[in-house]
């Protein structure tokens, strides 16, 4: 079901860091806290804890706090972590093996259905019993198998060329870890992944202490 809530970016942006502070709060068995004890742990303050909260409802309760485990399921409801997703992956690289191979995501609803590959030598081959199929049959396999991600993982001088395929074959969405920007239309959702901004943000966090 598609919601209607009117969230900004940042705030989604800021979900799954609560929901996985939630999660090991749950772990420990702890079942409420306040947005003053949350802001400690998660370090945003908690002043903007209860106005990012405030967006889906008045979980909160004075002098109660939250209550963890229902604020943990809520904020995976909307996220949509209650669904599932049929997902490919293309490009059987490392990247693409590596993602295969990680069973977090499936944990999570994302599952990986097959991968795809213009490789000959790595047509058939199996990770886990994910199995990698031609390219050639992309398109027919997404609308036949009513894939709704997928997942980039091809050299980034292919990457728009594989991203135009995906958008033939109405794919919803496309998680992007090849380091180009994508020319998509607005109906696909698109989430990129750079690793490498990250890695040069460190870089530069790394030289500028050191100048200290
Ligand atoms: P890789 O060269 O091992 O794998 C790329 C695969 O894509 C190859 O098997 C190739 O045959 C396939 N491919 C090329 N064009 C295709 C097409 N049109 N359809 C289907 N498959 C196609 O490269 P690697 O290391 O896996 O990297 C993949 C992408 O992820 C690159 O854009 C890279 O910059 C990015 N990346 C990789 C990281 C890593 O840790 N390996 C980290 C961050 C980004």
């Amino acid at each position: 079901e598609k919601g209607n809530i009117k969230i900004s970016m940042a705030v989604i942006r800021r979900l799954p860091k609560y929901r996985r502070y939630l999660e090991e709060l749950l772990d420990k068995g702890i079942d409420r806290i306040s947005s003053r004890e949350l802001s400690k742990i998660i370090g945003f303050t908690a002043s903007q804890i209860r106005q990012d909260l405030n967006n889906f409802g008045g979980f909160g309760q004075q002098g109660y706090g939250y209550n963890v485990a229902a604020l943990y399921e809520e904020i995976g409801k909307i996220l949509g972590l209650d669904n599932r997703y049929s997902t490919i992956i293309v490009g059987a690289g490392n990247l693409g093996q590596a993602i295969a191979n990680y069973t977090n995501f499936e944990k999570s609803g994302f599952i990986p259905k097959a991968m795809f590959d213009i490789n000959p030598r790595l047509i058939g081959l199996r990770i886990r019993d994910i199995e990698v199929m031609d390219s050639d049959k992309m398109e027919e396999y997404i609308k036949e198998n009513n894939i709704d991600i997928g997942i980039i993982c091809t050299n980034k001088e292919r990457a728009q060329d594989v991203a135009d395929q995906l958008i033939r074959s109405n794919i919803k969405g496309i998680w992007n870890f090849a380091p180009t920007d994508l020319d998509i239309p607005e109906n696909v959702m698109t989430e990129n992944v750079h690793l490498s901004e990250s890695l040069y943000t460190l870089s530069f966090l790394l030289k500028h202490n050191s100048l200290e």
